[in-house]
């Protein structure tokens, strides 16, 4: 018998619901669309989200990057810009902040994350070498093939399976990073390049065990760990959430702690430092810091703006202590999960368990009749847009792009369709919307015919590239 009073979501799941510790002062207006003007703009953008105009999208999940909403204080400190070229005071804000929360000795501002893989990859990588990692990140592997490096994916095989609940499935496979080392020799490793929580597994976390087990095997070879912290802060919610020992730490506690562990880190501020534009990168050894110093000021910007106006400092030194607060990572955290429920409920196949920032749709399962070749996860970001105008993004075979050695396409294990969330941006009732749009996509699953590439740029091929719907 069904209950005669709906139930909240909470309820449904058995827990009491929580809200987001904010509210809200200022709306921008959101544009419905018809599906004939989406049937045009999508065939328009070559059956690319990422070339769709944002005017022709409803609820736009691309990415969770630069797409924050800036808290009051942070619009304040934004007219607190001081714009001098050198010495700007927002940039000594933002050295205190990275030094308070993320421990770090030296601090550089980038104008966002890739500045900052520019820079480290150029300066720790020697022709040749390897940077064994937790899974690629599409322009991590770029910057470190770029300097000469060859990237090692040393994750858990758990990482690739989309099925598996695997708790941590970002952590390093200590076995495969020993073998390598064996192999190849200590002195051919560049450094362990270490994401935490792992974008293209699904946001997957890394434990803390796993991290002292890691540093105390690079130790014994005098290898360095550097962290891309991009969304360290989710990474250091799922420690305090699911990781024996840390129930009872803050995320901030946490947060530092883990940095502790390692030699350095670089930022995309556009993702947990809640910011539109910006990044930093962060090491603790004097020496390697010089070098960096010396090239930030050829491809940033002098090192005390890095390529961002001082208003943007500003900005992301607030953002940054905003962002480690424990009420904001657990509503921002229970958003996601929140879609991930309600998907879950309706058995759409989707990367288990729900990360942090995304839920990432398993196209594989979702359209089986699709080979790779054919875009399975490309095809499901178009069938999205079509269906609702929701605009998601491809992290399979068209964003692993292609072997430089063969010219072949990287096969990855996941083919999937980012759903990505912004910080503090939609609703409830938006998950809502987004989840009945997946479950229709689902309900039309067999009429799919994939994709075909028409065009593909030679660097990051996923953001420009350009597909043909085939027809059978
Ligand atoms: C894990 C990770 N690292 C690095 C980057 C690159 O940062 P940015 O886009 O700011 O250049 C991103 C961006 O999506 C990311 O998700």
């Amino acid at each position: 018998m069904t209950d005669p009073y709906p139930l909240t979501m909470g309820q449904q799941f058995g827990r009491r619901s929580w809200a987001e510790p904010w509210k809200i002062k200022m709306v921008e207006p959101l544009r419905m669309t018809s599906r004939g003007e989406r049937e045009r703009a999508i065939a328009e953008a070559g059956y690319n989200t990422f070339l769709l105009k944002s005017e022709d999208v409803y609820i736009d999940l691309l990415t969770d990057s630069g797409t924050s909403a800036m808290s009051d204080r942070q619009w304040a400190g934004m007219m607190l810009g001081d714009e001098a070229y050198a010495g700007s005071r927002n940039f000594y804000n933002l050295e205190d902040a990275v030094r308070m929360h993320y421990g770090y000795k030296h601090v550089l501002p980038t104008h966002q994350g890739r500045g900052a893989e520019h820079l480290i990859s150029r300066a720790a990588i020697k022709q040749g070498q390897y940077i064994p990692g937790n899974m690629y990140f599409t322009t991590t592997r770029l910057h470190q093939e770029l300097a000469g490096g060859v990237f090692v994916d040393v994750i858990v095989d758990e990482a690739h399976d989309p099925a598996s609940r695997h708790p941590f499935k970002g952590d390093v496979d200590l076995n495969k990073l020993e073998a390598l080392v064996k192999r190849e020799g200590a002195e051919r490793i560049a450094y362990v390049s270490l994401a935490g929580t792992v974008n293209m597994a699904g946001g997957q976390p890394v434990s803390m065990a796993n991290l002292r087990a890691l540093r105390a095997l690079c130790d014994r070879h005098g290898i360095k760990i550097y962290l891309d912290a991009t969304r360290m802060v989710e990474n250091a919610f799922f420690i305090q959430e699911r990781e024996p020992g840390w129930a009872d730490w803050s995320v901030a506690a946490i947060l530092k702690e883990f940095c502790n562990c390692t030699d350095g880190a670089w930022m995309s501020a556009k993702k947990d430092n809640l910011v539109n534009i910006g990044g930093w990168l962060a090491v603790n050894d004097d020496e390697l810091f010089e070098e960096l110093r010396n090239l930030v000021v050829v491809y940033e910007g002098l090192h005390t703006y890095g390529g961002l106006a001082g208003r943007d400092m500003e900005a992301m030194a607030i953002g940054i202590a905003e962002s480690v607060r424990d009420d904001h990572i657990r509503a921002r955290i229970g958003q996601v999960r929140y879609l991930g429920e309600l998907l879950t409920d309706w058995n759409i196949p989707i990367v288990q368990p729900v990360g942090g920032h995304a839920i990432f749709l398993d196209a594989r399962r979702f359209y089986p009749q699709l080979a790779q070749v054919k875009f399975p996860a490309q095809t499901l970001a178009a069938e999205l847009y079509l269906d609702s105008g929701i605009r998601s993004m491809e992290r399979g075979i068209a964003s692993a792009g292609r072997d430089p050695k063969t010219g072949d396409h990287y096969y990855p294990k996941l083919e999937l369709t980012r759903l990505t969330i912004p910080r503090r941006v939609y609703t409830q009732a938006h998950m809502d919307v987004v989840a009945e749009s997946v479950k229709a996509v689902h309900d039309a699953r067999e009429q799919a015919r994939g994709l075909e590439i028409v065009y593909e740029p030679k660097y990051l091929r996923f953001f420009q590239a350009r597909f043909r719907r085939l027809q059978d």
